[in-house]
């Protein structure tokens, strides 16, 4: 088979070191890819929202999948552009249409979505710059802290949570009629703040059954304790202590069942990875947000736990006979920790040369923001590489992780030393 893998990050990375290791990969592409998944197979220079160089790329090397890494192409419907084109629907993306990533593309659709089919986030409701003032009394209404989210795709920027009931007005004001995330933000989703501590729940599905992959917390602030600016993330571990078995079947129960049912009731036919966002409030599970794709580092844990053939799963998904496929976990923890450049996720330095890539000794190290020079290898971005290792438990498999971020270094390198420290607590209990 031959794959085409579209992104280049660390979760990118990680999907190309496990379609390597199939037994059915003959060609391996990752576009734009980085300095890891050259490693795994070749990169090649097309942007993923280049549609036409995609289809292009495609022909040329009789691509049979193509793997869908950041949800930008899912929304912009690169899914719609193959299946509306004779020349390439043949070839299957892994990864939703694009009236299915609206769960992730608009907040608005998706708290619909969860009103109607019953499963539990916060509540909410949605206003635009003629129904500001409403805005205002809903805002009244609300205790603090107050959660204003973008409806539209804000890379990530797009959700505020704001202590004052002057500032939550004030911010509205500047996202509904200044457009302070630009088209995004001309409709704005005001929810109720939930208390509790959050996790990521993944699933793949071809549209009628599904497969559960494992759990994940990531780690999203630059600073010890969870403090700071948010980034892109900082680390993450797999299992979830408290994501016991009766955590996870009310998730499996009240969420993931209602979803994939209620997609096949809209009749929105999904293929690819489903996150749910949720937060465990007082040992309920909620829904913060969709995503239309995996988590970024949640996959650098999760796919390291996979150990069944992730072509075997792609194809599930294309052929609808996910159900007939055999998906197997490890039962071991892995945890991974990202290094980051100096300054990150504020201004940094680029272009400094990583060393000691060679020395990980049991760990994978996924790279995020780097490049090749000749035989160096660059950093290229502010989150540069993600050290994952297993262990029996958390503990033992952050030690291992650390230990292996230890003897990697380049200029200014900064990583959190404590991934997985609110886990702990919970798991003593
Ligand atoms: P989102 O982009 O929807 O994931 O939101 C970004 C972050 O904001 C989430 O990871 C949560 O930490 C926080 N957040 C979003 N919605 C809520 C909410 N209703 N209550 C508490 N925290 C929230
Ligand atoms: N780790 C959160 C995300 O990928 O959006």
């Amino acid at each position: 088979m031959n794959v085409l893998v579209l992104g280049s990050g660390g979760r990118e990375h990680a999907f190309a070191w496990k379609i390597a290791q199939s037994s059915q990969i003959d060609k391996l592409f990752i576009a734009p890819g980085n300095a890891g998944t050259a490693q795994e197979g070749t990169n090649v220079d097309i942007a993923v929202d280049d549609f036409d160089a995609i289809k292009a790329f495609c022909l040329q090397e009789k691509i049979e999948f193509v793997f869908v890494g950041p949800e930008l192409p899912l929304v912009n419907g690169i899914h719609d552009f193959f299946l509306a084109d004779d020349e390439i629907k043949h070839i299957a993306i892994i990864g939703p249409n694009k009236e299915a990533a609206q769960l992730e593309g608009s907040k608005d659709f998706s708290k619909k979505f969860m009103q109607k089919y019953n499963i539990p986030t916060a509540k909410y409701q949605t206003f635009t710059k003629d129904t500001l003032e409403n805005g205002y009394a809903f805002l009244e209404k609300l205790k603090p802290p107050y959660v204003l989210k973008a409806d539209g795709l804000a890379a990530g920027k797009g959700v505020l949570i704001l202590n004052k009931l002057d500032e939550a007005k004030k911010e509205l004001k500047s996202m509904l009629t200044d457009a302070k995330f630009g088209d995004a933000s001309s409709r704005v989703v005001i929810e109720e703040f939930l208390d509790g501590i959050e996790l990521s729940v993944f699933v793949v599905t071809d549209g009628q059954s599904y497969k559960k992959l494992p759990e994940a917390k990531d780690y999203k602030r630059i600073g010890e304790g969870d403090t700071g600016l948010n980034t892109g993330g900082m680390g993450a571990v797999s299992p979830v202590p408290f994501a016991d078995q009766g955590f996870m079947d009310k998730v499996e129960n009240q969420i993931i069942i209602p979803t994939v049912k209620g997609l096949r009731k809209e009749g929105i036919d999904y293929q690819g990875f489903i996150f749910f966002g949720l937060i465990n409030v007082k040992n309920d599970p909620y829904v913060i947000e969709y995503n239309c794709r995996m988590g970024d580092p949640e996959t650098e844990v999760v796919i390291p736990r996979l150990k069944s053939d992730i072509l075997e799963l792609f194809e599930g998904v294309a052929t609808r006979t996910l159900s007939e496929r055999d998906v197997e976990f490890d039962d071991r923890t892995a945890a991974t920790v990202m290094m980051v450049s100096g300054g990150y996720p504020g201004a940094y330095e680029k272009e400094k040369m990583i060393n000691g890539l060679n020395n990980a000794h049991d760990a994978v190290v996924f790279h995020a923001g780097t490049k090749k020079d000749g035989p160096k290898v660059l950093t290229s971005g502010g989150r540069v590489l993600s050290v994952t290792a297993y262990g029996k438990n958390m503990e033992k498999a952050l030690e291992r992780a650390y230990e292996n971020v230890k003897k990697i270094d380049f200029e200014k390198a900064y990583s959190r030393s404590d991934i997985g420290f609110d886990l702990k607590e919970v798991k003593k209990k």
